[in-house]
């Protein structure tokens, strides 16, 4: 199996071993970095059970790249269909404007997420990887950010321009930059884009990204 076959799989059980919280063969981040989790390549009732334990009573299990179907006690809450895409090889300068954010960036961060709805972004999603933005004076206008390693791949995700600054290229200026720099550390960049994100799939179809796989966006409510 590839490792982009089950990139949550295989950033919880390498390079994001660290930040990962586990219970027998199953594994998740902390609530406030993501709510992925991840189960083996052939889950047994123990799995899903650890699983439980692991999420909690009520809590909310993000399965998008992991195989199976949990027990049918376990509640449906979002499926979303969405493609895998990977990046092609990076040329070009990277924009002057670009610059990478550190953790005074967290609260605008945050902001700019909750405001433009990239995705699932909680306070310390971007503990993940390096984020690259683009400021006005101090306002950040735009950013891009890492979220999971599978094996030599970075994922690219937390794409977001805010509404005033959009249409000026500063999402593709963010994203080709995040591409640059996954190659110049001997990596390679994918992202995941839900079908019904025309504009962003259109962008990313103009840089070059050819899709891989389908997906299932998609989250089960744990009993309880
Ligand atoms: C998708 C999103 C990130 C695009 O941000 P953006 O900074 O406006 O993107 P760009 O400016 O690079 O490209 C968008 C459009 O502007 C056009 N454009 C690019 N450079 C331009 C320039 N210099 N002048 C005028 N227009 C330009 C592009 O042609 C593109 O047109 P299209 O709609 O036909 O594709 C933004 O709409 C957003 O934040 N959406 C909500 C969050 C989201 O969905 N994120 C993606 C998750 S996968």
């Amino acid at each position: 199996m590839s490792e982009l076959d089950d990139p949550v799989g295989s950033s919880l059980h390498g390079p994001h071993a660290a930040l990962a919280r586990r219970v027998g063969r199953t594994a998740t981040y902390p609530a406030d970095v993501a709510t992925f989790c991840a189960v083996p390549a052939d889950p047994a009732p123990q799995d899903w059970a650890d699983l439980a334990r692991l999420v909690g009573p009520g809590g909310l299990a993000d399965l998008f790249t992991a195989p199976g179907t949990p027990p049918p006690d376990w509640t449906p809450e979002f499926a979303m269909p969405g493609r895998q895409l990977v990046a092609p090889v990076p040329t070009g300068d990277v924009d002057p404007r670009v610059v990478e954010l550190g953790r005074d960036d967290d609260p605008a961060m945050l902001q700019l997420a909750t405001a433009t709805r990239p995705g699932p972004f909680f306070a310390r999603t971007a503990r993940l990887g390096t984020f690259l933005g683009v400021r006005d004076g101090g306002e950040l206008l735009a950013m891009a950010g890492q979220r999971l390693h599978p094996g030599g791949w970075v994922e690219i995700s937390a794409v977001c321009t805010a509404e005033r600054a959009r249409g000026q290229g500063l999402a593709a200026v963010l994203v080709a930059a995040q591409v640059a720099r996954t190659a110049a550390d001997g990596g390679r960049a994918f992202l995941h884009v839900v079908d019904t994100n025309a504009g962003a799939r259109a962008l990313y179809a103009r840089l070059g990204f050819t899709q891989r796989r389908p997906v299932l966006f998609r989250g089960f409510r744990v009993p309880g």
